[in-house]
């Protein structure tokens, strides 16, 4: 028998046939009156419970907000998720979670991730609840909702509301994000007038869904399919198409063969599957965030990570998805192309074939089901984009617990390279010095961003790719080296080395540079080196103040346990040990 079937602790009252069977029949199962009252709250909220249970109660995680229009398409799903578990003999029961908007919310939606995993994991504990169907989309819903669910072992599956429709500006199809920082660097140098800045803007705002370029969101949506969280086939369909309907019934009913197998998270994805999220994370050169997610989803599981395996695993993967920003095509184009199944399918012999997807099937048979790859957003292996890896992995005396670097929006030509730092310690001062036509920098400075890790953030906004300053901009320079203990998003590009661990708020060397200190990456051998006497670091790193902490709410919390990025940034008392298995605390279930 799996989780959601063990024998319960903690009942009180009668009993009478509470304890057996699902885990919320301990809630609704019994003659006594805390049965009684669970079964009225129930049947108050229409749902219909009787004394006898024995069908599965199925959370509906909705966290669709007016605040997050990348979420919004997941209100029109919840029927087809509530008609889906139905279908199958299960109870559909909606409730809200926050919405994590990645561009409303300051100073990051990643300072919050971690407590919607724990919202998500507390209401599944606290509620009668068997399995979930989690409804997310926007960059950080999808891991915060699987961390979550992980950390309960209960049965889940994940639904994403697909990405936005691309808009057209003067004749030219535009990917989220990646376009507008482009476009935004053609109006500094004086290339789009107001006029056009407004129309782009009246175009941008046309659409809702995710990015519709290889960021966070769609990133994390592929991976969800690979781990076996989503069901093939269903993360690259656009907002708006009836498909998505299908995927959130069939969703529904999935979840509830699940629980009656009980099958939880920490069954479906293993080593086997973080190795094949690993391979398919390089092929399509997806978000440098999602190496975060993933940490913490295995911190969640007790499984394994590290950042070497990332770049080792990587060096002989093919770049086959032809998506921005690594590439030209959009998350629609490679959903037109077959999408994860027709991936997995050219990938498959870098893969780990009997890992289970999300309907049951292995990877192996859902690759050799699927069509071969039928448009150009998926190249075969003979005409990749790159053949050797997307992610570069550095360490060194300015990170010494390792940094990151997506070499295919890279400059090759600066993956190597020495020059003296232009250090900003804030995102203020960054601000307020980057345009300054006086600031003292070349094509050859390396510019520093410290100060905006976990805890300095805090939350690690991506504030990493640093403008290229305005003077050199003007010169023609398309690209600088930068560093920093920040993040930057998936739609982002440049040769941006990321997450430099430790950060500077806790003490890390890169808070230690100063301008003009010499600083050599070479990200092909795993370098990132502060070129600066030990004695002379030593002497600034008696002289450092780390900066004072929040003293109250949220904040507070996550700065005293949030880890650093190599252990993806989640709260240290949530991660397991490795080795250890998730075990879901049961509540005493009586009068409350
Ligand atoms: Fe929400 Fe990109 S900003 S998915």
């Amino acid at each position: 028998m799996g989780y959601p079937y063990s024998e319960p602790s903690g009942a009180v009252g009668n009993g009478a046939g509470r304890g057996r069977g699902l885990r919320s029949d301990r809630w609704v199962v019994g003659t006594d009156e805390v049965a009684l009252e669970h079964r009225v709250a129930l049947a108050s909220a229409g749902v219909p419970v009787t004394p006898t249970g024995g069908r599965p109660l199925i959370g509906i995680s909705d966290s669709a907000s007016d605040l997050n229009p990348c979420n919004l398409p997941l209100r029109d799903l919840v029927p087809a998720v509530r008609e889906g578990v139905e279908e199958a003999g299960g109870f559909p029961v909606v409730f809200p979670v926050m919405s994590l908007g990645e561009d409303l919310m300051k100073p990051t939606a990643m300072l919050y991730r971690n407590l919607v995993a724990m919202e998500i994991e507390e209401t599944l504990r606290s509620y009668p609840l068997d399995g979930v169907v989690l409804l997310a989309n926007c960059d950080k819903t999808v891991p915060a909702a699987l961390m979550g669910a992980a950390s309960t072992g209960l049965p889940a599956l994940v639904v994403t509301g697909g990405s936005r429709p691309p808009c057209t500006f003067r004749g030219r199809r535009l990917g989220t994000g990646t376009d507008l920082w482009r476009l935004w660097d053609l109006r500094r140098e004086g290339g789009l007038d107001d006029a056009a800045w407004a129309e782009l803007e009246a175009c941008l705002a046309s659409a809702r869904g995710a990015c519709n370029t290889m960021g966070t969101a769609s990133t994390m949506a592929v991976l969800c399919e690979v781990l076996g969280f989503s069901l093939p086939g269903s993360s690259t369909v656009p907002s708006g198409d009836p498909r998505l309907l299908a995927v959130a019934r069939s969703a529904g009913r999935r979840v509830v063969d699940l629980v009656r197998e009980g099958t939880g998270p920490d069954r479906v994805c293993t080593d086997a599957s973080v190795h094949n999220a690993l391979v398919v994370l390089n092929a399509i050169a997806g978000s440098t965030n999602a190496v975060l997610h993933l940490a913490a989803l295995c911190g969640r599981l007790g499984l394994d990570f590290d950042l070497d395996t990332l770049d080792r695993l990587g060096r002989g993967v093919p770049l086959v998805a032809d998506v921005e920003p690594a590439g030209d095509g959009l998350v629609p184009d490679l959903d037109a192309a077959g999408g994860v199944p027709a991936l997995l399918a050219v990938l498959a012999s870098f893969l780990e074939g009997d890992t289970v997807l999300a309907d049951g099937r292995t990877l192996a048979d859902v690759a050799a089901a699927a069509p071969p790859p039928h448009g150009p957003a998926i190249r075969p292996l003979s005409a990749p984009l790159g053949s050797d890896g997307s992610f570069r992995v550095v360490r060194g005396s300015l990170a010494p617990d390792g940094a990151v670097l997506k070499r295919p929006t890279a400059t090759a030509q600066l993956l190597k390279h020495r020059g003296r730092a232009v250090v900003f310690r804030s995102y203020e001062e960054m601000r307020a010095r980057v345009e300054d036509p006086a600031l003292d920098v070349d094509e050859a400075s390396v510019l520093v961003l410290a100060g905006c890790g976990p805890v300095g953030g805090p939350g690690m906004p991506e504030w990493a790719m640093v403008p290229v300053p305005r003077k050199l901009l003007e010169a023609g320079v398309r690209d600088v080296v930068r560093v920093s203990d920040a993040r930057m998003s998936g739609t982002s590009f440049g040769t941006v080395f990321l997450h430099a661990a430790p950060e500077a708020a806790v003490g890390g060397p890169i808070g230690l540079v100063e301008d003009g200190d010499w600083i050599a990456v070479d990200a092909d051998s795993g370098r990132l080196d502060l070129l600066v006497e030990p004695r002379e670091l030593e002497r600034r790193r008696r002289a450092f103040t780390p900066p004072a902490p929040e003293q109250r709410g949220w904040t507070a919390l996550y700065q005293a346990h949030v880890t650093q990025a190599p252990s993806g940034c989640d709260l240290d008392f949530l991660r397991l040990p490795p080795g250890r298995r998730p075990c879901l605390a049961e509540p005493v279930v009586g009068r409350s």
